[in-house]
């Protein structure tokens, strides 16, 4: 497969710092985007990915480092990047004198730029209708007229800060099949979010950002292919058990007298070496235990001994 690697950088925040004081903001940020990639920003609330979006669309002027889209620095220039991005804030802000389609109006006629197929496909994708006023809106409802407003001008990138809070389920998963569907077309995507199944779905890149800080980028691929595996074997009774674990060879993680059970990490290329080894106990089941982009991410938040495991995985994991 192609490395997207190789790309054109779209987006580049090169050591972003904004220091609101008392360990709050972010510090020392660096993103690359490349062209048609899908960039997943990971983090809590609280994390910094609204103050680092803010700082990309260029309403802020960083206080270390630089942010350029297109090779343009953004502050001070969101105007001219509109025409090419499009940006959905994590709190949209929609005045509530309008009904959706004065909103969606004003908005073609700030930009400059209408595309009338578009809009009428992303109404009718979104299920919205676009003559209630904004007023009798529900949330969900606000949120799926500022994803039409940014999306309707077919963009070449997409900012989008939690686009996904306040919409239901259903449309959650309209949602994530239209990011994937954006991408097949050729879209550079940056998607914040706190929603592991969304990332998961959607992101070929994926950075972990905790404090204001980046604690890991890697690749999604990466991630599911991982060279450690995990395995939980089941034992006929508890002496197979304990012969188990007391064979020094094995990388046992947890056991359970209780269950007979153990989990045991294995190296990805000794998986033939591990099966022939496991029909010399009396194991009586066995199964690999998935390691999922939610597991990773929980280790960041738990002590940091969890950090084991993770090796495959390649980044910047400090
Ligand atoms: N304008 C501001 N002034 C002071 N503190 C701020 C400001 N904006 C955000 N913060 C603080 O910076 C941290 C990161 O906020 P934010 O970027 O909104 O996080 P996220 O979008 O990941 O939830 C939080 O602790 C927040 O309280
Ligand atoms: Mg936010």
């Amino acid at each position: 497969m192609e490395n997207l690697d190789n790309r054109e950088v779209i987006i580049n925040v090169d050591h972003l710092t904004k220091d609101y004081g008392y360990g709050r903001g972010v510090f020392d940020v660096s993103i690359k985007v490349h062209k048609g990639e899908c960039y997943g920003y990971l983090g809590p609330n609280g994390a910094g990915k609204s103050t680092t979006i803010r700082h990309i669309m260029g309403f802020a002027k960083p206080q270390k480092g630089s942010i350029t889209i297109f090779g343009q620095e953004s502050f001070r220039n969101t105007d001219k990047l509109l025409g090419h991005v499009g940006y959905l804030p994590g709190e949209p802000a929609i005045p509530a004198g309008l009904d959706g389609r004065g909103f969606l109006k004003m908005m073609q006629d700030m930009r400059g730029e209408k595309n009338e197929d578009r809009l009428n496909y992303l109404l009718d994708l979104f299920k919205l209708n676009p003559d209630m006023s904004v007023k009798s809106m529900s949330l969900g409802e606000k949120r799926k007229l500022a994803v039409v407003a940014a999306f309707m001008n077919d963009p070449d990138v997409l900012i989008l800060d939690e686009p996904t809070s306040g919409l239901d389920p259903l449309m959650q998963e309209v949602f994530i099949k239209f990011i994937i569907e954006e991408k097949k077309r050729g879209k550079t995507i940056l998607l914040s979010s706190h929603i592991f199944s969304e990332v998961d779905a959607t992101c070929d890149t994926i950075s972990i950002i905790k404090d204001g800080i980046h604690v890991s980028t890697f690749k999604a691929e990466d991630l599911k292919n991982r060279e450690l595996l995990t395995y939980e074997l089941k034992f006929d009774s508890l002496e197979s058990l304990n012969k188990f674990i007391g064979d020094k060879n094995n990388d046992i993680k947890t056991s359970d007298e209780a269950k007979l059970t153990c989990l045991v990490t294995v190296d990805r290329s000794k998986t033939k070496e591990f099966l022939n080894k496991i029909t010399k106990y009396d194991v009586k089941d066995f199964g690999e235990i998935p390691f999922t982009l939610q597991e990773y991410f929980m280790s960041f938040y738990k002590e940091e001994k969890s950090f084991d495991g993770l090796s495959g995985v390649r980044g910047n994991t400090k």
